[in-house]
């Protein structure tokens, strides 16, 4: 198979959401702490009927039907997810459901899981399963389904919730340049769940942010010493269009794309003006841990990076920043955006990808586009996803009712027999939700 990729995208996120604004003024934090120092404008989360399976429902439903793909063509279905709900059974087999109901059984694949880093996993199985020799000609299904909801306190305004779909197959119009990857795995406790009684992560904010960092480096170092070996030439940002990063939260981002800026100019690579390179030269002697936290560089680089930031960074921010982190749907609801803003002039470029999961495993990888055919088309893509509209038909929820939520949800984590209050009337038709869960903790859905 040749230009194996991604042929289809949809994506699903709650209806209710809170505004970042509202929230600083709700948590007496100073003003701009979440919106400016975070770089977040919204926050979208799962009420008490929906959850990763029935989000995963949903966005798989609805990429079947818009695309026009019989289930019986899915020969592979792989889900990445760190939101556990069952410790045994996989939340692929719940998406069974909507392929036992046409006929198609004979589907390979289960759950991958390492925090935001399982659905990139579970992509490079699907990718990798039609390059192989066991490939029977049908497409894979790649599903990235989170809900991420923190503990009160710095770190609960950097949740959000969604699912990705991902359609997988070969003459892709979004193709992989799959010799071109570096990853950098290692052990690290930056965020983890070790409460199995507990949905919230236990987290150490500040090491987490150097461990994605020092993960950049360390993946973008092996990207571009594969692509040199290969291409016989140095790697600089200017050999990629756009960049897309694992969004936490957009300032990370910011300081993730000034970071590949430090390393081209340590590097002399000619994306770089003698000036400047000049400047951040001064930061070349800094020690590892020095360089991830010396403010003066932080503030240079970023003031560098900014033109190029707004060219091939900026356009991939709208989803991360209005629903928040969705765990392993981040990376690919940035990636999402990228094809909602720019898909009528994509065409031809590359695009970089960086996925992170804290404990942590990273991998940085190339995509290359191209116009593609109806369905599979850039624009019929953008058409399908219908950002705007998915954003604008969003309730706002006040703090104190998302509040009063998240401490409905603590309560029915690992919970069994409650029925929910099955009101749907924020959901668009179409939507899975959840309807009870039994005194065998067996899950029941239906649809609006
Ligand atoms: N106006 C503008 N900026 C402000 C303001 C204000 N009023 N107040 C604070 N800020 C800035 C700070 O200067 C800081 O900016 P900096 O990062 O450039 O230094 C930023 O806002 C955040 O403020 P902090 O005081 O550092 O934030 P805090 O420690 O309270 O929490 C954190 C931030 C650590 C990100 C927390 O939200 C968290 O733990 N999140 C979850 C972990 C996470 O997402 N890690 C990322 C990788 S791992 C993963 O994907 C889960």
């Amino acid at each position: 198979a040749k230009n194996v990729g991604i042929l289809a995208v949809e994506i699903y996120f709650p209806p209710t959401c809170v505004q970042q604004e509202a929230l600083e003024a709700h948590d007496g934090v100073s003003k701009g702490k979440y919106t400016i120092g975070l770089g977040q404008d919204c926050l979208a989360f799962c009420t008490d009927v929906e959850d990763v399976i029935s989000m995963s429902l949903t966005a798989v439903t609805s990429l079947l039907e818009k695309y026009g793909i019989d289930p019986k063509q899915i020969g592979r279905l792989e889900v990445g997810s760190e939101t556990v709900i069952d410790k045994s059974k996989s939340i692929k087999t719940f998406l069974m459901q909507i392929f036992e109901k046409a006929g198609n059984t004979d589907i390979e694949g289960v759950d991958s899981t390492n925090a935001c880093y399982g659905g990139t996993a579970a992509l490079f199985n699907c990718v990798n399963w039609v390059e192989s020799n066991s490939w029977d000609g049908r497409y894979g299904l790649v599903v990235c389904t989170d809900s991420a909801v923190y503990a009160e306190g710095p770190a609960r305004p950097t949740g959000g919730a969604a699912a990705v779909a991902l359609l997988i197959g070969p003459d892709a119009p979004i193709a992989f340049e799959s010799k071109f990857r570096g990853s950098h795995m290692a052990h690290a406790y930056d965020f983890y769940k070790p409460n199995l009684a507990s949905e919230y992560p236990v987290v150490d904010g500040k090491l987490s942010q150097t461990c994605y960092l020092l993960a950049l480096d360390s993946c973008y170092k092996q990207f571009c010493k594969k692509y040199e070996k290969l291409e016989g030439k140095q790697f600089s940002v200017s050999d990629a269009d756009y960049f897309v990063f694992h969004s936490p939260y957009n300032k990370l981002v910011q300081k993730s794309f000034a970071r590949l800026i430090f390393n081209d100019a340590l590097r002399n690579a000619s994306s770089i003006d003698e000036a400047a390179k000049e400047k951040l030269g001064a930061f070349s002697t800094l020690s590892g841990d020095e360089s991830y936290s010396n403010r003066d560089l932080e503030k240079l680089s970023q003031q560098i990076a900014k033109p190029l930031y707004d060219a091939k960074v900026q356009p991939t921010t709208l989803l991360p920043k209005q629903v928040g982190n969705m765990y392993t749907a981040s990376l690919y609801a940035a990636f999402a955006s990228v094809i909602h803003n720019k898909h009528s002039t994509l065409a031809g470029n590359r695009v970089v990808m960086f996925s992170y999961g804290s404990g942590l495993t990273a991998t940085m990888f190339s995509l290359r586009f191209s116009e593609g055919q109806h369905p599979f088309s850039l624009d019929n893509i953008a058409t399908v996803l219908d950002v705007d509209k998915k954003l604008k038909s969003r309730h706002e929820f006040t703090p104190e009712k998302f509040v009063e939520t998240m401490k409905l949800m603590e309560h029915r984590y690992g919970a069994n027999d409650f029925v929910t209050s099955k009101d749907i009337s924020l959901l668009s038709p179409g939507t899975y939700y959840l309807t009870e869960v039994d005194t065998k903790y067996r899950r029941f859905y239906d649809k609006k």
